[in-house]
């Protein structure tokens, strides 16, 4: 039996997550699942979105939305018509949506009223902070899911107690979602791709000037970093002392978000006119390989992205998180990572905490790098029992 999937992305990370579904599908389930790639067209930069299709071999998207940049409303209220329209007339079987960004719930809402069974890979996290647009982006999308892919314990201890483990998973619906701990697939990425990162990028890190293993790699988009001048301030200021301090450049590849802020505050702030003179290398958004290369050879990451905090641990590097407090508990908890929030004296002293206790930490907390194909195993089952 063949089935009709049909998988939501929009944003950079869901490309990269997508790479891993879509790869196990083509090794191992194409017999079963024929999967359809729809694209909402919120990130839209070649940058951040052409070029992730063209280097993880991700299928070309079968439908493109072309929605654009917009305020939260006007964006999900966009996705979540266009994608009901397409889905009225596709009628897939299943449809799979990634993490916590608009097109993650304008996917999960636009699939689940028109009782089309919703998939949630990254299901269960919680920051405890509803100003995230996140937060509310996976709150609402796992309550209308049907399948909880959690990628840690942590993760399924939230939805437990949020009364999901009290429900039957012998008959598994709408009504009787089934919550699944399986290991996080951006692990299996990053055990998939790390050497050909290495084969195919070298000689363009090469041409950047770092010295292996003493630079910083920093990234910085979370909404509450860039939009607020003395929060932006405080991080980039706190970046150059750093690398000050330690004489390592700091490498930040500029999400748009971020370029525009700092373009917008360059207008009355000397400050972020003068940035390119200051040990911080601004280079635009990398391909994944490259960022893959640059995690595996800095000797530090400073970041408030999900998905890097978690690439730093896969890597093995320190990791200090420009947040107040993080979905991915266990790296804190371990000691793998640090939360300074925007404070430049917390970042500085988590620089030293690093130089002084390098971490050690030998738990695996994100499963065996075989998740894509336990997801795939666990939605065929699930189809081919409604089926029958
Ligand atoms: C989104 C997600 C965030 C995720 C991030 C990954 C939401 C609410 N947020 O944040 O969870 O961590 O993606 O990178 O879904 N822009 C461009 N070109 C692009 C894309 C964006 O210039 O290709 C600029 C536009 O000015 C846009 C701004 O970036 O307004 C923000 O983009 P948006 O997709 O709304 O949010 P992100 O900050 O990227
Ligand atoms: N990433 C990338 N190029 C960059 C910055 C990040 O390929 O210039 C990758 C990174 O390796 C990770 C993912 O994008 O796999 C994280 O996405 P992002 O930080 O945009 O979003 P988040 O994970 O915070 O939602």
């Amino acid at each position: 039996m063949k089935f009709k999937l049909f998988t939501i992305v929009g944003a950079r990370p869901q490309f990269i997550k997508a790479a891993a579904i879509s790869r196990a599908i083509k090794n191992h389930f194409s017999a079963n699942l024929e999967e359809f790639i729809v694209h909402t067209g919120q990130h839209y930069d070649s940058e951040m979105s052409d070029v992730f299709f063209d280097e993880l071999k991700i299928p070309k998207p079968s439908f493109h939305l072309h929605v654009g940049s917009g305020k939260h409303g006007e964006q999900t209220g966009q996705m979540l018509q266009s994608i009901e329209n397409l889905l009225v007339v596709e009628k897939p079987d299943l449809v799979l949506v990634y993490g916590d960004t608009n097109s993650t719930l304008a996917g999960a809402l636009a699939a689940s009223k028109i009782q089309i069974p919703v998939a949630h890979i990254e299901a269960g996290l919680r920051s405890f902070n509803k100003s995230m647009p996140e937060e509310i982006n996976r709150i609402l999308t796992d309550h209308v899911s049907t399948f909880l892919f959690t990628p840690t314990k942590s993760g399924l201890s939230n939805l437990e107690k949020e009364g999901f483990g009290l429900m039957p998973t012998n008959h598994v619906d709408h009504n009787h979602p089934m919550v699944m701990h399986c290991g996080d697939i951006m692990f299996d990425n990053a055990l998939y791709f790390k050497d050909l990162a290495m084969d195919t990028s070298y000689s363009w890190f090469q041409k950047l000037g770092l010295e292996n293993g003493k630079f910083i790699l920093a990234t910085v988009h979370r909404n509450a970093n860039t939009d607020q001048k003395d929060r932006l301030k405080e991080i980039l200021s706190g970046l150059i002392q750093a690398s000050e301090n330690k004489s390592w450049k700091t490498i930040l590849p500029l999400h748009p978000r971020t370029l525009k802020m700092i373009q917008l505050f360059a207008e009355e702030d000397p400050f972020f006119r003068d940035i390119s003179n200051t040990a911080i290398q601004i280079i635009p958004p990398v391909s994944y390989l490259q960022m893959v290369l640059l995690e595996s050879l800095c000797g530090l990451i400073i970041t408030d992205s999900g998905g890097v905090q978690k690439e730093a641990f896969f890597y093995n590097k320190p990791c200090i998180v420009l947040r107040p407090e993080t979905e991915w508990v266990e790296l804190v908890e371990s000691g793998a990572a640090i939360l300074v929030d925007a404070d430049k004296s917390k970042l500085l002293s988590a620089v030293k905490h690093f130089e002084n206790s390098p971490f050690d930490v030998k738990e695996s907390f994100y499963g065996d790098g075989n998740s894509a194909e336990l997801i795939c195993k666990t939605l065929i089952q699930f189809l081919s029992n409604k089926r029958a």
